[in-house]
């Protein structure tokens, strides 16, 4: 059977409201919790850190799913994973010794994966491939919740399954930014095993109904 897991980010929830927001992602059929990191330098916006990410992992009860936007997160990545993290992602770009930082990961015992700005090649994970957890395809430029979904990401999804198949990698692929009603399904049929959404879910009237669109 496929994998259609939808991922909300939190990036765009209510913040003065948190534990209501991570009770409604309870109750809903959202499978993982997606939280943006984001450090002024390696994306010019600034989100949050651990208190915040304390707080989630006291009331949340779904799978936490962390995408570091931040540069040497080889630094952050235990601290993180202590805080809770059941899945780390770093970037690509930001990170010079990619093997090391993936292995030190899942030595601490969470899932690692990388992840690739809408501009970086597929083909440069050929290396990495069969030790990463997941590959988080950047579908917008990292750095802020509702953007517009960027339409190479189909191709790129191709191009990572194909990846994953050729070096027998276990690997599932993730799509961030712009995912909406429109493209889920899409997405879902293009190969995408997990689907990010932000704005999508969080600006609707009914946000454990739109979950459960975004599934269909
Ligand atoms: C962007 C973040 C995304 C963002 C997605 O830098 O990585 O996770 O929250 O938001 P939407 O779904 O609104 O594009
Ligand atoms: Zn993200």
């Amino acid at each position: 059977m496929k994998t259609k897991l939808i991922a909300p980010s939190l990036l765009s929830a209510d913040f003065g409201n948190l534990e209501r927001d991570i009770h409604m992602l309870n109750r809903s059929q959202a499978d993982w919790l997606h939280i943006d990191v984001m450090d002024g330098r390696f994306v010019p916006n600034i989100s949050f850190g651990f208190p915040v990410m304390k707080t989630v992992k006291q009331h949340a009860q779904k799978f936490i799913d962390v995408h570091l936007m931040i540069v040497e997160p080889e630094k952050y990545v235990e601290e993180f994973i202590n805080a809770g993290a059941d899945l780390v992602s770093i970037h690509y770009e930001a990170c010079t010794h990619l093997h090391r930082t993936i292995n030190l990961i899942q030595d601490k015992g969470a899932k690692a994966g990388v992840v690739l700005n809408p501009s970086t090649p597929v083909l440069l994970l050929e290396d990495i491939i069969s030790e990463v957890d997941l590959v988080l395809l950047m579908s917008v430029n990292p750095g802020f919740g509702g953007q517009k979904f960027i339409e190479n990401t189909y191709k790129k999804i191709a191009e990572t399954r194909d990846l994953i198949l050729s070096n027998n990698s276990t690997a599932l692929i993730e799509v961030d930014g712009g995912v909406n009603l429109e493209n889920a399904a899409k997405l879902f049929e293009a190969g995408a095993d997990v689907l990010v959404a932000g704005n999508a879910v969080f600006s609707t009237e009914n946000p454990e109904k739109t979950i459960e669109l975004l599934k269909i």
